[in-house]
């Protein structure tokens, strides 16, 4: 909190305190420091006069503010530690199953044996979706880009569900988390399949989560490969949660508003469709195929450091070391290769990361390989169109998204969402006559 000491402000800092002097008013101050954070609405209290409103942080992009506290994901980017409710993500992407740690996701311990059954049972029989939304896909054209049709998709799923407008019921809340997670696999098959003018294909309660989900893509027929299957769990585990980026900012700020968590997962699918988020993806997929081959690689990598455009699938907010993710994704790529076959654009990516980590541009920058540099290697190699990629993505986000969501509507100190601004447009003025 902070404090008006007037002059006195060499009391002692118990819990360490940050002194200021307003220099307008000679005042000073005593913010206290808790978890590493100041609270920002202390700064309110720094004012030059009475009428004025209080000191505003001024933090555009949020690159520096906390807007939340959480328990679920830690993140060191300095030294590459990505950890979900405190296990590090290279132990939960050994062995355990995606559902289990969408659990653990959602309440905070893995689940007993007896849990996981009960979980996996209820999650699997909520797969199926009701009649209106094959129809609803109907009405994109068959070239409609899937994570389109994925944010529609879960917009008309929440029609059918108005009870879940009742967020403040845990119960009720309890049952939606259940029902996205389920539906998210089979609303992205039924995207695939609407881009082949493919009918959807119904879930299948007795195979695994992601073995469901490329039978529910490929069809009922397609042989689905042990080691596939669990490169696709893999995928989904690493893909799960990264606390507040910004299509989990976006589930957090819609839900502030009481919005049913359809329509604030289909606003949170929105916000990870751009290029610079889970879009990044598809990006890189396509600045491969463009660059096409190893030899290319100096000339795209000039452009990039001319500042012209941009090596996607690289540099992050956070990481400013090798994105753990990224190192997982590399490895579990030559094991999918095994079964399909090499991709061979892994050459190109490799020889990209090869020569731009040795480059000044990136190495100033703090410029590593990120979670959507090799993931789409492995998805194409899986036989996914590109288009597809931001919503295999947005599938096992939804849990991540989903225990933001719970978390913030359970703390008694999360409002709407409602940043200040800094106006600096024009004073009143008159309407200019005639
Ligand atoms: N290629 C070339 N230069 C880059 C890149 C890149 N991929 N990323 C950042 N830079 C440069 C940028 O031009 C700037 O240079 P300067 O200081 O000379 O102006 C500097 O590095 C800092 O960049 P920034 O845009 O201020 O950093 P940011 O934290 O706002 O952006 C980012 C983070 C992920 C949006 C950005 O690194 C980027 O656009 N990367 C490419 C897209 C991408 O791979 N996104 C996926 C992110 S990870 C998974 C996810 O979120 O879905």
């Amino acid at each position: 909190m902070i404090e008006n000491n007037g002059s006195d402000a060499d009391g002692p800092l118990e819990e360490g305190a940050l002194t200021l002097t307003d220099s307008r008013t000679g005042a000073d101050y005593r913010l206290d420091i808790e978890h590493g954070a100041v609270r920002a609405a202390g700064l309110g209290q720094v004012r030059a006069n009475s009428e004025d409103p209080g000191l505003a942080a001024y933090d555009p992009a949020f690159k520096n503010t906390a807007a939340c506290i959480s328990r679920i994901t830690y993140i060191d980017g300095d030294k590459g530690i990505l950890r979900y409710r405190g296990y590090p993500i290279e132990q939960l992407a050994e062995g355990a199953s995606y559902l289990d740690i969408a659990w653990l996701i959602l309440n905070g311990e893995l689940p007993t044996p007896a849990e996981s059954a009960s979980w996996r049972a209820e999650i699997t029989g909520l797969q199926a979706v009701p009649d209106p939304l094959p129809r609803m896909l109907d009405g994109f054209n068959e070239d409609g880009h899937p994570m389109a049709m994925f944010i529609a998709l879960l917009s008309g799923l929440g029609a059918q569900h108005p009870d879940s407008k009742n967020v403040t019921d845990a119960g009720c809340r309890a049952f939606h988390i259940k029902r996205l997670i389920g539906a998210a696999p089979t609303l992205a098959a039924m995207t695939y399949r609407r881009g082949k003018g493919l009918a959807p294909v119904a879930p299948d309660e007795d195979l695994s989560f992601p073995a469901n989900f490329l039978r529910m893509v490929f069809g009922e027929d397609a042989h689905i490969d042990p080691t596939l299957e669990r490169a696709m769990d893999v995928l989904f585990i690493l893909h799960a949660d990264h606390e507040q980026n910004c299509s989990t900012s976006a589930m957090r700020g819609v839900g502030s508003s009481h919005a049913d968590p359809y329509s604030s997962a289909a606003a949170a699918s929105a916000a990870l469709y751009g290029p610079l988020h889970g879009g990044a993806n598809e990006a890189v997929l396509k600045m491969l195929t463009e660059i096409g081959s190893k030899d290319r690689v100096n000339d795209f990598l000039k452009e990039v450091k001319s500042g012209s455009r941009r090596l996607m699938g690289f540099g992050h907010r956070v990481y400013k070391s090798y994105d753990p993710r990224a190192k997982i994704i590399k490895r579990t790529a030559y094991e999918v290769f095994e079964v399909t076959g090499r991709n061979p654009k892994i050459d190109i990516a490799l020889e990209l990361e090869r020569i731009a980590l040795q480059e000044d541009y990136f190495i100033r920058r703090r410029l590593y390989p990120n979670v959507d540099f090799y993931s789409g290697i492995i998805y194409e190699a899986l036989g996914f169109p590109v288009g597809l990629f931001p919503v295999l993505f947005a599938v096992p986000r939804m849990s991540g998204w989903l225990a933001q969501w719970q978390e913030m509507l359970e703390d008694p100190e999360q409002k709407i969402a409602r940043p200040k601004q800094l106006y600096l447009g024009y004073d009143e003025r008159p309407v200019p006559a005639g």
